[in-house]
C-alpha cells in the first residue's frame, strides 16, 4: 500500500508499504478521507518538536473517516463495512484515568501518526476500541461532502470538547484564533445558544472565513477588543473565552476582556512559556482550563447529536485534494490562506 512517511529530515515521501497485519483486538480500516493538521505540518518541516517527539519510518496523519476491511480476533462489536471516523489517541486501558473511566486523561496516551503509524496510507490499524461509527452509512452511500466532515471529527471534536467545557446557554463568548477548530468550537457555541460570540485572528483569510459565517470576526493589532464589546451593548466583560491559537498574546487578550469569574478553556498549544498576569486571574477568580484531545467517548457522542440537530461544519473545509497531489494539498495547508484541507483517498483505490 501507499504511505506518507517521514524520514526524519524536512518532507515527508510516499512509498510502497506492506499491508499491515490486523492483530488482536484491533481493526483494520480503508481510509477514505483524511484532515491535515498543524501536527503533519510540524512533522513534515522536521522541527525541534517533531525531533523530539517522532521516529523516522512513521507514517504520519491522524484525522480520518474510512471503512472497516478487517476486524481482529475478538473483535465483537464492529463489522466489516461499517464507515468509522478514527479517534487518534491510543490509551493504555490500565492507569488510573483510564480504570476511572477518563480515558482522555491517560498518562500513557500514544498518538496516532506520531507515536504509532497513522492514516496518510491507503490502510490504517488501530484498536477496536478508537472507531466511532456512523451508522445508517457505508462508503458506497455517504456523499463526499459527509466524508470530508467524517475525516474531521477528530479536530472537530478539538472544538466541541473545548467550547462545551463550561455552560455557554446565554453567554458572551470569546475565541482568539480562526483557524479550523477555532472556527468550529464558534459554531458549536452558537449552536448550544451563546449570545454574543467574537473571534479574533491577525490573518486576513481567516478572518474573512469566520466572517462569512456569520461571525463578528476583528484584528486585535487594528481594533480593541474593548470597542466591539462596547459596540454590541456588552457591559462587564466576556463570560467564556476559548483560546485557539496557542498565542501568548491571544492569552493576555483574553484575560483584559473577561468578566470577574471568567472561564477559559485553553486548546491553542504555546510554542513557549507565556507571561500571565496572575494578581488579575487571582482577584478577578478566573478559571483557566486546558483541553487535550476529546473525552472518550463523550464528546464523540456530543458531536454526533449536535450534527444530527443542524450543526454543519462542512464550510470550515475549504480544500480537497486527491491523495496522490499531497504535495500540493500540504503547501496548501501550510500558506495559512486555507480553512481545513482534506485528502481524498478514493481515488488512489478506485471507489
Ligand atoms: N490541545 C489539543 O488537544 C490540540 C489539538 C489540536 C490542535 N491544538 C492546537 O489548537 C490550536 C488551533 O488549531 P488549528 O488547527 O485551528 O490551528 P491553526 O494554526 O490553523 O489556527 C490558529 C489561528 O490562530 C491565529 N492566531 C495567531 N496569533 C493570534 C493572536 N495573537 N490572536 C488571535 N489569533 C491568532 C492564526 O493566524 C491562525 O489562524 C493550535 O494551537 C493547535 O496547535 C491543540
Ligand atoms: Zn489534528
Ligand atoms: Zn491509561
Amino acid at each position: 500500500m501507499r504511505a506518507l512517511v517521514t524520514r526524519g529530515k524536512p518532507g515527508l515521501e510516499l512509498i510502497e508499504l506492506p499491508e499491515p497485519e490486523t492483530p488482536a483486538g484491533h481493526v483494520k480500516v480503508r481510509v477514505l478521507r483524511a484532515g491535515i493538521c498543524g501536527t503533519d505540518l510540524h512533522i513534515d518541516g522536521w522541527d525541534a518538536w517533531a525531533q523530539s517527539a517522532v521516529t523516522p519510518g512513521l507514517t504520519v496523519g491522524h484525522e480520518f473517516c474510512g471503512e472497516i476491511v478487517e476486524v481482529g480476533e475478538g473483535v465483537t462489536d464492529y463489522a466489516v463495512g461499517q464507515l468509522m471516523s478514527g479517534e487518534g489517541h491510543v490509551v493504555c486501558g490500565h492507569c488510573r484515568n483510564c480504570r476511572a473511566g477518563r480515558r482522555h486523561l491517560c498518562i500513557h496516551t500514544s498518538n496516532l501518526g506520531v507515536q504509532r503509524d497513522g492514516c496518510f496510507a491507503e490502510h490504517v490499524v488501530l484498536p477496536a476500541t478508537n472507531v466511532w461509527v456512523h451508522p445508517g452509512l457505508t462508503a458506497a452511500t455517504a456523499t463526499p461532502e459527509q466524508l470530508d466532515v467524517f475525516g474531521i471529527y477528530d479536530p472537530f471534536g478539538n472544538a466541541v470538547h473545548t467550547a462545551l467545557k463550561f455552560p455557554v446557554i446565554g453567554e458572551d463568548v470569546l475565541v482568539t484564533g480562526a483557524g479550523p477548530i477555532g472556527l468550529m468550537a464558534a459554531m458549536v457555541a452558537r449552536h448550544a445558544g451563546a449570545r454574543h460570540i467574537v473571534i479574533t485572528d491577525i490573518a486576513e483569510p481567516r478572518l474573512e472565513l469566520a466572517r462569512s459565517l456569520g461571525f463578528r470576526a476583528l484584528n486585535p493589532r487594528e481594533e480593541s477588543i474593548g470597542a466591539v464589546q462596547r459596540e454590541l451593548g456588552m457591559q462587564e466583560g466576556f463570560d467564556v473565552a476559548l483560546e485557539m491559537s496557542g498565542s501568548p498574546s491571544a492569552l493576555v487578550g483574553i484575560i483584559e476582556n473577561l468578566n470577574f469569574g471568567g472561564r477559559i478553556a485553553m486548546l491553542g498549544l504555546p510554542a513557549q512559556p507565556i507571561e500571565v498576569d496572575f494578581a488579575k486571574v487571582v482577584s478577578h477568580m478566573l478559571t483557566i482550563q486546558g483541553i487535550y484531545g476529546r473525552e472518550m467517548f463523550e464528546t464523540w457522542y456530543a458531536m454526533a447529536a449536535m450534527a444530527q440537530t443542524g450543526l454543519d461544519v462542512s464550510p470550515v473545509i475549504t480544500d480537497r485534494f486527491a491523495f496522490a497531489d499531497w504535495e500540493a494539498a500540504f503547501e496548501r495547508a501550510r500558506s495559512g490562506d486555507a480553512g481545513k484541507v482534506v485528502l481524498d483517498f478514493t481515488d488512489l483505490q478506485g471507489a
